[in-house]
């Protein structure tokens, strides 16, 4: 079964064909971020315009990648929340309307559980299906990944932590569509600590990363760093950290509490941004490493897997590997960042389980929860 999994809830326009909700027989990839760079984040308005100038030229190019034509294709996934609402209704409305227009049953898709997906991708060489056309495309420029033999699949139940910009989320899965919601931030994000805590240093959006390259210079014991305790629960706080990150930074420069974090990228050395990047990093790895192994010390799960942007940090693959009881597989860098292949692979599962939405009726959600 091929499904076409279309992706815009926040800064990136993605669509991809995914068959039997594993192999990638395409993944294709519009990142905004030159475009929000400028401003040091993602400006909504921005975003939902630069998703419609882009959407139909990256559909197409998911099914031309593929080899494939609307004729091969069993079903649309789309991701239906959350995300930001402007760019949520772009990929909505065009999943609706080629759902209507081609006569294919439509899965609405929630982003943040769709993210644990990515570790079931694989893109193989095998011309077999496919076509030999399968492979996968950043249209901004990131290295693909290289073609293989099929991987094994991570194994039900599932323990994952989804960490991204906008969520960190530890999810326990029964089965692919049966999940629960173990713990959660209970402010920012992971990802959106990196992000804020890079802005501070003056290092490039997105923060996670330009912090990562920073932190292989500097001296992750530099500075001691505050974790959250939030007792027994598998929640998570990086609002704290973030908050003592500004403060040693303004005394590091001789301030005090008031000195704007607009001066702090001028007058800190380069010594004490790579110290600082790779403390605060260490931190917030140590943290959501040591929740992700009480919840598997508590669930005792078959597979653990970690999911979304952050997911991309290789700092976080070290100490996940070394917390964690058992063998870990990661997946492709590509697919831990925002893109159609795990909305595809997740709208797969939908489809198995008959769990259409009418494309009439589907429901754009800016805070839809697990
Ligand atoms: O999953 P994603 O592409 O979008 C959301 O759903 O939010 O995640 C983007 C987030 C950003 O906050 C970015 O800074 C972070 O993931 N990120 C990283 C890395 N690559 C992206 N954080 C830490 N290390 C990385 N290598
Ligand atoms: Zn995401």
């Amino acid at each position: 079964m091929k499904i076409l999994g279309i992706e815009t809830s926040c800064d990136e326009t993605a669509a991809a064909v995914v068959e039997d909700g594993r192999r990638v027989l395409s993944n294709v990839v519009a990142s905004q971020i030159d475009i929000h760079a400028q401003y040091g984040g993602v400006v909504p308005e921005v975003a939902a315009r630069s998703h419609i100038e882009v959407m139909l030229p990256v559909a197409h190019g998911a099914l031309d990648r593929a080899g494939v034509t609307w004729d091969d294709i069993d079903g649309i996934a789309v991701t239906a929340g959350p995300g930001l609402l402007g760019s949520l209704l772009i990929g909505t409305l065009t999943a609706r309307t080629i759902a209507l227009v081609r006569n294919k049953p439509l899965y609405a898709v929630n982003h943040v559980v769709a993210h644990t997906f990515a570790n079931f991708l694989y893109l193989t060489g095998d011309a077999t299906g496919g076509g030999s056309a399968a492979r996968s495309v950043s249209e901004d420029g990131g290295v693909p990944e290289a073609a293989g033999p099929v991987p094994d699949e991570p194994q039900f139940p599932l323990l994952s932590l989804s960490v991204s910009g906008g969520h960190s989320h530890l999810l326990y899965f029964e089965s692919p569509l049966e999940y629960k919601l173990l713990g959660a931030t209970r402010d920012d994000a992971a990802g959106e600590a990196f992000d804020k805590v890079a802005k501070m240093m003056g290092l490039p959006y997105p923060g996670g990363p330009s912090v990562g390259i920073a932190a292989e210079l500097g001296d992750e014991q530099a500075y001691k760093l505050p974790i959250a305790n939030l007792g027994d629960t598998l929640d998570f706080s990086f609002s704290g950290l973030k908050t003592a990150v500004l403060r040693t930074l303004q005394s590091e420069v001789g301030g005090d509490f008031r000195t704007p974090s607009s001066e702090l990228p001028g007058r800190l050395s380069e010594t004490q941004i790579n110290n600082m990047a790779a403390s605060f990093q260490r931190t917030v790895c140590e943290t959501l490493a040591g929740t992700l192994k009480r919840a598997y010390d508590q669930y005792q799960p078959k597979s653990v897997v970690i999911a979304g942007g952050v997911a991309a940090n290789t700092r976080l693959r070290e100490e996940v590997s070394r917390q964690l009881p058992v063998e870990m597989t990661y997946s492709a860098m590509e697919y831990c960042t925002d893109n159609g292949a795990m909305i595809a692979s997740m709208g797969y599962h939908l489809a198995k389980a008959g769990r259409t939405t009418d494309p009439l009726k589907l429901k754009t959600d800016p805070s839809l929860a697990v």
